[in-house]
């Protein structure tokens, strides 16, 4: 799977699409979260949420892993255009289920429209790598895709979800096929919603998970 040839086009696609309401679940709850100290950010594509969590956790240490060495230029160009200094942030160019964290590490996680490129399995393999990573009072956001239980809104999100999936399977090489809910395996491995906030018609939802007792 690579994202590489989607990279210069994944902005300008993501405007058109949901203009400024995938950014809104990425950062809804950057204000509200304890100020973390090393955030590990899965995924982050572009840089969009990474630009927007260094204003609001000036004092973090952040490691961006992305399988992407073109999103990971794009994120880099995005800041520096902007005058962000990036010396508390370390980009690492590697595939997030064959990396090895170091223990203890991090008090906050971030997965936004991360998961829903994985298999179950795979996903079982990243928290596997992830728990041991991850302080035992850590912060976890992650906003992605779902499906409501029924009606318009199931129908509705059905529809789309189906046809991202065609879409990114084929540009990306992508080896999920469809959703799987962040509660069948955030709750068995101790993690527990401190907030979800639903928007689109149930399409999107953002939550803010916490280590231990929410
Ligand atoms: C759907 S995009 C989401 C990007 C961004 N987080 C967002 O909110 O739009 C998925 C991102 O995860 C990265 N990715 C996919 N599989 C990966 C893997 N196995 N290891 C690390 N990064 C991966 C892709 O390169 C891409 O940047």
């Amino acid at each position: 799977m690579s994202f590489d040839s989607l990279a210069p086009h994944y902005r300008w696609m993501e405007w058109l699409l949901a203009g400024r309401k995938l950014q809104h679940c990425r950062t809804a709850f950057l204000r509200g979260l304890p100020q973390a100290r090393h955030a590990l950010l899965l995924g982050d594509g572009n840089g969009r949420f990474l630009e927007e969590f260094l204003a609001a956790h000036p004092r973090a240490r952040v490691t961006c892993v992305d399988a992407s060495a073109a999103m990971i230029r794009r994120a880099r160009a995005r800041l520096r255009a902007r005058g962000v200094d990036l010396a508390a942030v370390e980009f690492i160019h590697a595939d997030a289920l064959a990396w090895t964290p170091s223990p203890g590490t991090y008090d906050l996680a971030v997965t936004h429209f991360f998961f829903d490129c994985f298999r179950r399995d795979q996903i079982e393999r990243l928290l596997e790598i992830l728990g041991p990573a991850l302080t035992s009072d850590a912060q976890w956001l992650l906003a992605d895709f779902r499906v409501p239980a029924s009606g318009f809104a199931r129908w509705r999100a059905r529809w789309i979800v189906r046809s991202m999936y065609l879409f990114f399977r084929q540009v990306t090489d992508l080896p999920a096929s469809s959703l799987i809910p962040a509660e069948e395996f955030l709750v068995p491995r101790g993690y527990a919603l401190r907030e979800r906030r639903l928007s689109e018609w149930g399409l999107l939802h953002t939550d803010w998970w916490t280590r231990g007792v929410a």
